[in-house]
């Protein structure tokens, strides 16, 4: 069994990513700037969000974090991304989810300028995602399909199952992993809340993805022998030996199947840090194609 170590994976295209930021500078252009929008005081939305900047700043991405009561009305947020659009400062941004029950996700992000929308969840971006153009992809499937490319695993013809149809993970890794591409090129079955026999699809998996949110789901029995198993799952729980007093844990029981497959990622230290530097990658593009449009559309008017 081989680990994906997304943690090692991700401190590496770090550095990749702080080459490029150099070189901008050096060529006279501004470092990329990512801007984080964080509605009220959900404290896994505000550990995500810290993180986010931290790894920005470690790269030489500018970053900055717009905060906002649990109370700001749909409206006011609306202006909030209105604003970030416009700003020529900025070139990425994201506004955290979930969002306050009374405000309207979707809506929110249908205002976030594509070419900005980092987080790649505008259906502009999605609909590109869907049709092999390229865009800004979602960054936590972005992040698997970059585990997959650099440990150089086959998916071309292998069977791949995905649990959980969430917009964030599960729905655009199963289109990503079917297209026409590299990595790419799989069968692939979706699995969700009204699927039956779970166990007897999983069994049948090359290449299991499991983001579902139920805590150690994924038992021995219902992995095939040599498969790849990605975990997104994120859970605490209570450990006393820890400073903090817990530890993470994810959908799949690691400790059952690690023995059965032949790549699998670890919780924490697998898809996590993979999701940041896939957002940091698209901050990255956002930063070098919103500058060069700049100094081209002066140009542009002439012709
Ligand atoms: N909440 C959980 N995951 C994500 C993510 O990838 N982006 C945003 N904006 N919110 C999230």
């Amino acid at each position: 069994m081989i680990l994906l170590d997304g943690k090692e994976l991700a401190s590496k295209i770090k550095a990749e990513i702080a080459k490029e930021v150099a070189e901008m500078i050096d060529n006279g252009q501004r470092a990329p700037h990512l801007a984080a929008v964080l509605v009220g005081e959900n404290p896994a939305s505000q550990t995500y969000v810290a993180s986010k900047e931290k790894n920005s700043r470690e790269v030489g991405i500018i970053s900055s974090v717009y905060r906002y009561p649990e109370t700001i009305k749909e409206k006011e947020l609306l202006e909030v991304v209105d604003f970030l659009n416009l700003d020529h400062d900025v070139d990425g941004f994201i506004v955290q989810l979930p969002l306050p029950k009374h405000i309207n996700e979707q809506k929110i992000i249908e205002r976030i300028s594509p070419s900005k929308d980092v987080d790649g969840f505008h259906p502009e971006n999605l609909g590109r995602m869907m049709l092999g153009i390229p865009t800004l992809l979602p960054a936590t499937p972005m992040g698997i399909l970059t585990l997959l490319e650099r440990y150089q695993i086959e998916t071309a013809g292998k069977h791949c199952v995905v649990l959980g149809r969430s917009h964030i993970v599960g729905t655009p890794v199963s289109i990503l992993l079917s297209r026409k591409a590299s990595p790419g090129n799989c069968t692939v079955t979706l699995c969700h809340s009204f699927t039956g026999n779970i166990p007897g699809i999983t069994r049948e998996a090359d290449i299991l993805i499991v983001a579902m949110g139920r805590k150690h789901f994924v038992t021995r029995e219902m992995v095939k022998k040599g498969a790849v198993v990605i975990d997104v799952g994120m859970h605490r729980i209570t450990d006393d030996s820890k400073k903090s007093g817990f530890r993470l844990t994810g959908d799949v029981d690691f400790d059952q199947v690690a023995g059965k497959c032949s790549y699998i990622t670890p919780v924490p230290g697998g898809v996590g840090p993979m999701t940041i530097v896939s957002l940091l990658q698209n901050t990255l593009k956002a930063g070098t194609t919103g500058q060069a449009d700049k100094r081209t559309s002066g140009q542009a008017d002439k012709r």
